[in-house]
């Protein structure tokens, strides 16, 4: 049986299909390893199963025991593994695409609607007491007949559309390429990021982290959106420019923010902390029984069809 380190927590029935799969060497704790504890723990392993909260970045799998032939990540992201640095010592890496689509999209759609609604502040209202309702208390921006733009449509981004184009909204998006009709479903098509950013009265990033879109909301793009714009993220923190953002809200450029990751996850910018526009969630977006575990076993399928295979559908780094 091939020996894998399971780098976090999985779900029992997650952990209990690993231990029938190979010989598991699980995290009992849960608790986050340095890189350098990453390095050590790998000795004698084939293969890791890493969470988004493991950096496997050039220099930890540079050091990385050349048994390591797999790095199966539990995400559909892979950001926090450097692709080039696994390629080139010749380990796989995998991510869980699909099965994490919709309950990441049910979390950028309350992203959409917790931010354009004022929901922290009317959590916030309700849970002190003392409020009253009046005919101009906490109003928020409504969102049929808003625009919303989409960055990054993917299978979350379409998955958002649909249901925010049920809601009355109008889509637009970026991507790098043109979807084809069908999956456009009356989406209009912007072949730059600034075009998308001057229709988008809300802002929903989806897309991946990557070299090309590190930081690409920032002091200058952010200009080109429309005055009070509400911004949302259910991608990655790295895509947005935090100082830009927290600028933008507190000169009202940006209405409202809802945000679901950070870049240095868990320790996010505290700018946002002071702002009451600023709805906030903790990276729940798969956070789904049926999802974690979904994408758990597709984790653990990913390194049983690559020991069997020689490859895997899921590899990310041709
Ligand atoms: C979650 O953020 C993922 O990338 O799977």
């Amino acid at each position: 049986m091939k020996k894998i380190l399971i780098t976090r927590k999985l779900l029992r029935t997650c952990e209990d299909k690993a231990k029938e799969t190979f010989e598991a060497n699980f995290n009992l704790n849960d608790e986050l390893y340095s890189q350098k504890k990453l390095i050590e723990l790998s000795a004698g392993q084939d293969g890791i199963l890493s969470s988004l909260t493991d950096k496997l970045d050039s220099d930890t799998i540079k050091k990385l025991p050349d048994t390591i032939k797999i790095i199966s990540n539990f995400a559909v992201g892979f950001g926090n593994i450097d692709l080039e640095a696994a390629k080139n010592r010749g380990i796989a890496v995998t991510n869980t695409p699909d099965v994490l689509t919709d309950a990441t999209a049910e979390i950028g759609v309350l992203l959409i609607l917790g931010a354009c609604r004022r929901a922290a502040e009317g959590i916030d209202s309700a849970k002190e007491g003392g409020w009253k309702w009046s005919a101009d208390y906490l109003i928020g921006k409504q969102l049929t007949g808003a625009r919303l733009g989409i960055l990054g449509m993917g299978r979350i981004g379409q998955k958002i559309a649909k249901v925010a184009k049920s809601l009355g909204m109008v889509i637009h998006y970026h991507n790098r390429s043109k979807l084809s009709a069908d999956k456009e479903d009356g989406a209009t098509y912007h072949d730059n990021l600034k075009d998308l950013l001057s229709v988008s009265d809300v802002l929903s990033v989806c897309c991946p982290a990557s070299k090309e879109t590190v930081d690409m909301i920032n002091k200058d793009t952010i200009e080109y959106l429309p005055k009070g714009a509400v911004v949302t993220n259910v991608a990655r923190g790295d895509i947005i420019e935090d100082e830009a953002l927290i600028d933008a809200l507190n000169r009202r450029k940006v209405y409202a923010v809802g945000l679901d990751v950070y870049k240095n996850e868990p320790n996010l910018n505290p700018g946002y902390l002071k702002h009451k526009s600023a709805f906030i969630l903790p990276h729940l977006g798969s956070a789904t029984k049926e999802t974690r575990t979904a994408m758990a076993n597709l984790a653990i399928d990913n390194i049983d069809e690559f020991f069997k295979t020689g490859n895997c559908k899921n590899k990310v780094n041709r």
